[in-house]
């Protein structure tokens, strides 16, 4: 990977390749995340074969903020056919009183299989394009190493699934799709990765939509605290940052009064492709702000934050 990659050879490789994997009257389905990998993938995906794909973006109601909004407005950039697929509350009840992370994994892929499925009968698709990247399919397992987590782009296929898998960025890794993603002219290229499960791994445990109200908000927080000390020239932007809320509850002081409420941990690392990482070195000053702008906007629900130091390994870049 890096420097022997040309992203120009990729593109027009990857191009005929989709033809030649699709039939030419072939129907496709993708799903879009808004992520740099599946946006590459619809880019590619549409290049080749036009208005025959169709790209939902699936708000499972476990998104970022805002995060929907700008999502549509990089499909309509694009040109692409495009649909919203509005399923907040099924994800939800579908995650009621599940704690275990790979099942909270799993159900999640699902979900988002099931979805799929819908929109694909309507559209009569029978491809499946899929952003899958190297690390994916390394970390799930795939022969090569043991399972570390489910990830959501490769688990969760169901047999009966009636449509094949077109997976053209399968064999690159992250700082490689970017150069492609910068190349098509991509908004997407510069966004940090974001991971398929959305904000359900980043809140440990079970998942609420008050609790998921409560991440999305911290992780917005992290992000613009973070990008406003880079531009100021206080560090440099990490690749991942974000912030995970933790169920355990601890006391603090609110006022004169006791409180009781929930801890978040801001994450930021350093990493090329997501395989291994190390913690951003972040100014206190800036990690100061962040837990005072998280603790004040908040003050009902969190009176602790702290600041995630491991590396991976041993540990991994999200909590889940
Ligand atoms: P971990 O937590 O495994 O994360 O160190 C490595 C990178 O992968 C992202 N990630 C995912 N991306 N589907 C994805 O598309 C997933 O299920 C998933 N889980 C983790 C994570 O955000 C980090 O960038």
């Amino acid at each position: 990977m890096g420097a022997f990659f040309d992203a120009e050879d990729f593109i027009s490789e990857a191009l005929d390749s989709i033809k030649s994997q699709v039939d030419p009257q072939g129907k496709a389905i993708i799903a879009c995340s808004g992520g740099v990998d599946s946006m590459v993938t619809a880019a590619l995906a549409a290049r080749a074969i036009g208005d025959r794909l169709l790209a939902v973006y699936v708000d499972s109601g476990l998104m970022r903020k805002g995060e929907t909004e700008e999502v549509e407005a990089m499909m309509k950039h694009m040109g692409i056919n495009y649909r919203i697929a509005d399923s907040a509350d099924e994800y939800f009840s579908a995650l009621k009183g599940v704690t275990d992370p790979e099942q909270k994994r799993k159900i999640i892929g699902e979900r988002f299989i099931r979805i799929f499925e819908r929109y694909a009968r309507e559209s009569g698709a029978t491809y499946l394009f899929q952003g899958t990247i190297a690390p994916d399919w390394i970390e799930s397992g795939d022969g090569v190493r043991d399972t570390i987590k489910s990830h959501h782009n490769v688990g969760g296929l169901p047999a009966d699934m009636n449509m094949k898998l077109v997976e053209p960025l399968r064999d690159l890794y992250k700082d490689e799709v970017r150069e492609v993603a910068r190349i098509l002219g991509l908004e997407a290229s510069e966004r940090q990765p974001f991971p398929g499960p959305a904000l359900a791994i980043r809140c440990l445990g079970e998942v609420t939509p008050e609790k998921i109200a409560i991440v999305r908000e911290a992780c917005f927080i992290v992000e613009d605290e973070i990008k406003k000390a880079s531009k100021e020239g206080k560090c440099e932007l990490p690749w991942q940052y974000f912030a995970v809320l933790l169920p355990q509850r601890s006391v603090g002081v609110q006022g004169d009064k006791r409180a009781y409420g929930y801890t978040v941990a801001v994450r930021a690392v350093t990493s090329i492709d997501g395989m291994t990482s190390n913690f951003s070195p972040l100014p206190m000053d800036v990690l100061g702000k962040i837990s005072v702008r998280i603790t004040s906007s908040m003050k009902e629900s969190v009176n602790r934050v702290v600041y995630d130091i491991t590396s991976k390994p041993p540990s991994t870049i999200e909590w889940e």
